[in-house]
């Protein structure tokens, strides 16, 4: 099903934050069975950010090996995904350029439609690139999930970046065309310019992304994709892991196959590796599926990989991709896997500190208390300016 063109994902790089919360810290500050986190809904830990850590912060430590291996000749677009924007007329990337030493030369713009952003992202990407083949695309997905404390998002909670380079002959995945495509209007997770956590009803939310399921796959169908037996594996949006499995539950059922048990943990299960421990990153939780699947052991060469991509709202996309011969040459296996095991656990307290935690709005000089150890931090703001510094 392929255009004829390839175009992909070239490299792929993630970051998380210094903290950890386990969710049997939670469960046991809240009094929840910890079987619900672990089974119920498929989740080991949540990422927390330090004070001084954010989508910039994260997204820049996610880019910053892609621009060190491949330099920037060639990157004249970076496009910054998120929900958990920090600023409604200045770009995010416009920080992340700025401390990416990126040439002048270069479009920067924030797009956000939820958890979906990054896929839009990566598509209008593909579309530059076709249109000029010399030219690479630097796509960041990074985002920070915050609902309210002892809400039932708040054990979905997570944060991470995830940077993609793409480009014309990618060495990791060709993208293909079509896609099939769903929106609809529906209130199931939204953030008020003025609230800081989103808000959110929870089974209206599981109920619309099963609809989008159902609704990007008919049109996928519609528009001549591939049948369902070519895939390999599914990479879904994971706002928690098991979401992934009622998913595909879903989708086998709408196109009237078997759900049969062992089939769908084959389709899913080596994707939600990553997921399970940072907890939901919004934006970049469907390209840590994927980064979870190719940092795997199993040799994915030339299989062909689906992707669900739900932000709620709703816009969902589903497109499918085949993985490059050779491929895991160009991984970062060690360094996600570091970026996982460095984190610092934390209590509850801790935690429920940091959660609370805020800058002044009064336009005075706040700088921000030291926490990550990471390359990157805000270092505090100042006359209501963000202000970053390199560590
Ligand atoms: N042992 C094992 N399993 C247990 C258990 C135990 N002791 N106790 C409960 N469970 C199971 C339940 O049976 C349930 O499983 P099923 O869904 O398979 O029936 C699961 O644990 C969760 O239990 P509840 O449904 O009772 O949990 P809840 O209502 O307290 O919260 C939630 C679940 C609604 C998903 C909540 O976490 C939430 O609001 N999350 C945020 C919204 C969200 O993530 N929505 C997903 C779709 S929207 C989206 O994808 C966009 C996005 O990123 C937000």
């Amino acid at each position: 099903m392929s255009n004829g063109a390839t175009v992909g994902i070239h490299d792929l790089s993630f970051a998380t934050t210094e903290f950890v919360l386990p969710h049997t810290a939670l469960a046991e500050y809240n009094g929840t069975p910890v079987g619900k986190y672990h089974t119920g809904i498929g989740q080991r830990s949540m990422s927390v950010p330090a004070a001084d850590e954010d989508i910039v912060t994260l997204g820049a430590t996610a880019a910053a090996p892609i621009v060190a291996r491949h330099g920037t000749d060639g990157i004249r677009t970076l496009v910054f995904a998120t929900e958990s924007s920090i600023d409604q007329a200045k770009a995010a990337g416009v920080y992340v350029h700025s401390l990416l030493g990126l040439p002048s030369a270069t479009r920067v713009v924030e797009l956000k439609q939820a958890c979906y952003g990054a896929t839009a992202a990566l598509q209008f990407a593909l579309g530059l690139i076709h249109r000029d083949p010399t030219q690479k695309v630097l796509v960041v997905a990074s985002d920070v999930s915050k609902y309210e404390l002892d809400s039932p998002g708040e054990a979905t909670q997570g944060a991470a970046a995830v940077a993609m380079l793409v480009t014309a002959d990618p060495a990791l995945v060709r993208i293909e065309d079509p896609s099939g495509l769903f929106t609809a209007d529906v209130m199931d997770f939204w953030r008020p310019n003025y609230r800081d956590a989103a808000l959110v009803d929870g089974q209206e939310s599981i109920g619309a992304y099963l609809q989008a399921v159902q609704g990007t796959w008919k049109d996928y169908s519609e528009q001549g994709g591939r049948p369902l037996e070519d895939f390999g594996a599914f990479c879904y949006h994971q706002p928690f892991t098991k979401m992934a499995y009622k998913a595909h539950r879903h989708l086998l059922n709408s196109a009237g196959r078997d759900t049969d048990e062992a089939a769908v943990e084959r389709a899913l299960g080596r994707t939600t590796g990553y997921n399970a421990v940072i907890g939901n990153s919004y934006t970049a939780s469907v390209y840590l599926g994927l980064a979870a699947l190719l940092d795997g052991a199993e040799d994915l060469d030339g299989q062909a990989v689906g992707f669900l991509s739900y932000g709620s709202g709703s816009v969902a996309e589903f497109f499918a991709g085949t993985v490059v011969p050779g491929y895991r040459e160009h991984l970062r296996t060690e360094a996600h896997r570091e970026a996982v095991e460095r984190r610092q656990p934390i209590g509850y307290d801790r935690y429920r500190e940091l959660h609370e935690w805020g800058f002044p709005t009064d336009g005075g000089d706040h700088p921000t208390p030291a926490g990550t150890t990471g390359p990157f931090r805000l270092a505090g703001i100042g006359g209501h300016k963000r202000i970053y510094e390199k560590r």
